[in-house]
């Protein structure tokens, strides 16, 4: 039974430490508020934001170009309201946070001015980066910024399992650090977990990004939108282990080519190598099983791979691929929808917000524009670290949520085993084209499959069931999403083979 007698208690509470969850702990400490950021990642690298390579988009002086990106991307389907809530943010928060508190140090020309790149489907070089490892670079000096602020405390290794809610209103959660959970009560709960990755096979996020905000966010009644938008990116290496190859290589002139060489993407967009990501990815998928390989031809870059892009380089070389075709294919990389949240981040929970992947905040749509979730998770996390803080508000003391920690019998493998065919049925079914019996299949076995992981949940508190369970339940939404929308939009690609031919 979850103890309350030896819980804690936190102002501001943030749950994920990518940039979203370290941007509303900075913002939510100079208000004034003592911040706990729980974080189940052991080492920076366990966040998505430390993967990212191409950049963080800036608008360069120029919001309304990039909000017309933006909107172009999407299909016209991103909230115009959120769009230029980001946009009007952007270079304010990337000057504060980035360049005067972190002083980060991104690429410069030799004139010294901000080397600034271009990706797919943006109109203007205006994406701050360092080398293609731009994630890294800037997540690493945030937590060691937050280690040294005496209002933060950042708890790794620690796994909220539960929010903790009474009467509609959240007052924290109950993390794994006790065998039958050990309730955290707080002001407000940021949830900054990250994506799905772990949803799929390939991916270009860590092993661990199960959805868990979502989920827990949603069983607790949280509105969630968009979650059909799973966004696949294009260029991740075709073999085992996928690593991504950034989409800025393509926006310094790198390019597709099929198995007979060809140039391929003017065929399928008038931006050819550097259309929409959605577009892309399906372009690639269509070349590989018509001609059997699709590769990123290197050597038409305008700068010299090895020098421009050494991390990128390295992992090539590592991984023993020679010469300049790089064998890609289309990869899980991030779900553009997610928590429902308005422009402070708020959820339509009382004291919750969600900030980063697994908030929806509209900017996205139904395809996001490359370079723009790093901006998104820095934007968001600001304005609602410093909108959750309300320092009259003392948290409250209520019934957490009874976590049991008996021995039912679990199977060895039982997490391993039932997350293989999870992954297996969204690989399927929810990938880059949806069918809607194939939907409809997927769903039923989803459901099968959260009934097994409910059987032990109720028993048990090891974090992989949790994540088990986090997973399933966010699969089982993103199948409902995508049968509930029948219009291929974005990355949302509805095929009927049961549909009359005309
Ligand atoms: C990339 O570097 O291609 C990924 C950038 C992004 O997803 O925003």
């Amino acid at each position: 039974m979850t103890d309350t007698t030896d819980h804690e208690l936190a102002d501001v509470l943030v749950i994920g430490s990518g940039i979203a969850g370290c941007a509303a702990a900075l913002s939510a400490a100079r208000e004034g508020a003592e911040v706990l950021l729980l974080t189940k990642a052991e080492r920076p690298d366990d966040a998505s934001t430390d993967w990212a390579q191409g950049g963080i988009s800036t608008t360069r002086g120029d919001p309304k170009s990039l909000k017309e990106d933006i909107l172009t991307a999407s299909d016209g389907t991103a909230d115009p309201d959120a769009v230029d809530v980001l946009v009007e943010n952007a270079d304010d928060a990337v000057e504060d946070v980035l360049l005067e508190t972190l002083e980060i140090g991104f690429d410069e020309t030799d004139g010294g001015q901000f080397d600034y790149t271009r990706e797919a489907a943006h109109s203007a070089y205006r994406i701050l980066h360092v080398d293609a490892a731009t994630g890294t670079h800037i997540l690493r000096p945030f937590l060691r910024y937050l280690d040294t602020h005496d209002r933060i405390e950042v708890r790794q290794d620690t796994a909220a399992l539960e929010l903790i809610t009474h009467e509609g209103r959240v007052h924290g959660v109950v993390s794994d650090e006790e065998s039958t959970g050990k309730a955290i009560f707080a002001g407000t709960t940021i949830l900054a977990t990250g994506g799905i990755g772990a949803l799929y096979t390939r991916s270009t996020n860590p092993d661990d990004a199960t959805g868990d905000g979502i989920a827990m966010a949603a069983l607790a009644g949280a509105e969630v939108a968009d979650l059909e938008y799973v966004q696949f990116h294009p260029t991740a290496y075709a073999g085992d282990d996928p690593f991504l190859l950034s989409e800025a290589l393509r926006g310094e002139g790198a390019v597709l080519r099929n198995r007979d060489g060809e140039r391929f993407m003017n065929d399928y967009h008038p931006q050819g190598d550097l259309a929409p990501r959605d577009v892309v990815a399906r372009a690639v998928e269509t070349e590989r099983e018509e001609t059997g390989e699709v590769v990123l031809d290197v050597s038409t870059l305008e700068r010299e791979f090895e020098t421009e892009y050494p991390a990128i380089a390295e992992t090539c070389r590592d991984r023993g691929i020679e010469g300049d075709e790089i064998p890609v294919a289309p990869c899980e990389h991030f779900l553009c929808g997610g928590i429902d949240v308005d422009e402070n981040g708020r959820t339509s929970l009382d004291r919750l917000y969600a900030v980063g992947e697994c908030a929806r905040t509209g900017v996205h749509g139904a395809n996001r524009l490359a370079s723009t979730s790093l901006l998104e998770g820095l934007v968001w996390g600001l304005r609602a670290g410093a909108d959750a803080v309300d320092l009259e508000a003392e948290p409250e003391t209520v019934e957490a949520p009874d976590l049991r920690n008996g021995d039912p019998d679990l199977p060895e493998r039982f997490a391993t085993e039932k997350s293989i065919r999870l992954k297996r049925t969204m690989d399927e079914h929810l990938g880059l084209e949806r069918d809607p019996d194939d939907v409809a299949r997927a769903s039923a076995v989803l459901r099968r499959l959260k009934g097994e992981v409910d059987a032990y949940t109720r028993t048990r508190t090891a974090r992989d069931l949790y994540e088990l369970r986090n997973a399933s339940v966010t699969a089982l939404l993103i199948a409902r999403a995508a049968s509930e929308n029948a219009e291929s939009t974005g990355c949302h690609y509805v095929v009927d083979d049961d549909a009359p031919l005309a």
